[in-house]
């Protein structure tokens, strides 16, 4: 269920009025539910009750720290996918031996950091890569636990941009060099094989490629296992989609039905990396109107956020709902929502019919996933406040940065 809802004509999230945070706060902030995030994390549990699982949450989605003590406390995993990341698991008091490590540059700053902090798995995604690791983990005089990330050659049918499971992409190692792979790595002195990785994408909105993927996989965990190499686990990624607007995705049970029917009566535990579909829908951006410009072709309404703030519509075209805060009556302009920035590419949504004036509060909904945690200082603009709501309750999760907090650190020619 929406966290949003009209109260006496004015949007709430949970019990918490919209005005009285752009009041409190200022604008553009972002604005979390601590129960559509507990209520998604919950379900995931509700889902997969069936098989061993972990759910690792892809911190990548949205690394505020206190979106990920939530998460701690609620039980959850971490997948990682930077040394950076990992301090941000462990500062909101994350378990290591829930976290796995993905990504395909990993650096040997990193892995000795998650070496030090008995991380779970590694997901290794080169040979060159498990070689490195092999020698880290050596010098260390620690023994990493990994994953071979596989690359399923599998359509995921998503934006080009945020697909990784076909064989063009530069993520995982080839399927048909995989199960060679593995045979070097169960001879590798400072690593021991636990599990085989896969991710084909984000926002997908169909539960085939999984099922395809999951397939491909379980044979070559068979092979392993006639070789003599058990896994523990088997870790299927992230990518579940979600509605921002007309998506039909598929329902949480149906995704995880096709991989439970798939593990049924398997001894390999389900490893799942879930991101946009645990937050997307437990935030939104709040901003306010600047100026109205009636051009003689278009109309525009430009508002404090910006690109910097959410970069998906200028990166991926993507479509964020559009509703003011406060309704008003007149009649509706078809507007371009775009900020400050200095670039064409500067939007927010195109073409909707809204009836504005200036000053107004507006929200793009569906902001909680890749939203802040993709946001820059493009133009010098300080990123926006970070906001979580608790029934009636709401409170500061980040500060808005400041102007000196962007200028320090810079130095001038001697
Ligand atoms: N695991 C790995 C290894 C990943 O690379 C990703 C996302 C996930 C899990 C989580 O996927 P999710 O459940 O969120 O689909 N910035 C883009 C999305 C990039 C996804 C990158 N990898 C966007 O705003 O749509």
């Amino acid at each position: 269920m929406s966290p949003l809802c009209r109260i006496e004509g004015v949007l709430h999230y949970e019990g918490v009025s919209l005005e009285r945070i752009a009041a409190t706060w200022g604008t553009p902030c972002y604005v979390y539910s601590r129960a559509a995030l507990t209520e998604a994390y919950q379900a995931y549990e509700r889902a997969l009750a069936g098989h061993p699982h972990l759910i690792c949450y892809a911190v990548k989605a949205n690394s505020n720290l206190a979106v990920l003590n939530l998460l701690v406390r609620l039980g959850a995993g971490f997948d990682i996918v930077s040394g950076g990341e990992l301090a941000r698991v462990l500062a909101a008091g994350g378990n290591p031996d829930k976290v796995v490590f993905s990504g395909v540059g990993k650096t040997e700053v990193e892995m000795r950091a998650a070496l030090e902090a008995g991380i779970l798995c590694f997901n290794v995604e080169s040979e060159s890569e498990l070689v490195h690791l092999n020698r880290v983990a050596g010098g260390a005089g620690r023994s990493a636990r990994i994953s071979l990330r596989i690359n399923p050659d599998v359509d995921a049918r998503t934006h080009p941009y945020i697909a990784t499971g076909l064989k063009e992409s530069k993520f995982g190692i080839p399927y048909d060099q995989a199960y060679a792979l593995y045979q070097e790595a169960a001879g590798m002195a400072h690593l021991r094989v636990t599990g085989i990785d896969c991710h084909i994408g984000s926002q997908l909105l169909d539960t085939g490629p999984f099922a395809q993927a999951l397939e491909r996989i379980l044979t070559l965990a068979d092979r392993l296992a006639d070789a003599g190499i058990r896994l523990q686990h088997i870790d299927m990624g992230g990518g579940l989609g979600v509605r921002y607007g007309e998506e039909t995705p598929p329902a949480l049970s149906d995704y995880t039905q096709v991989l439970l029917r798939q593990l049924a009566g398997r001894a390999e535990h389900l490893i799942i990396e879930p991101g946009r579909s645990l937050v997307a829908n437990a935030g939104v951006l709040l901003t306010r109107v600047l100026y109205l410009k009636h051009g003689q072709s278009r109309d525009f309404a430009v508002v404090d956020a910006a690109m910097n703030d959410l970069m998906r519509p200028s990166l991926y075209d993507a479509w964020h709902d559009v509703q003011p805060v406060r309704a008003r009556s007149g009649a509706a302009r078809r507007y371009q929502i775009v900020g400050p920035v200095c670039e064409s590419g500067d939007f927010l949504a195109r073409d909707r019919d809204l009836a504005l004036a200036e000053g107004d509060l507006l929200v793009i909904g569906s902001a909680g996933a890749y939203g802040m945690s993709m946001s820059s200082n493009y133009n010098t603009r300080p990123r926006a406040a970070e906001i979580m709501v608790d029934g009636a309750d709401a409170h500061l999760v980040r500060d808005r940065e400041n102007i000196a907090q962007l200028l320090a650190g810079e130095h001038l020619l001697p």
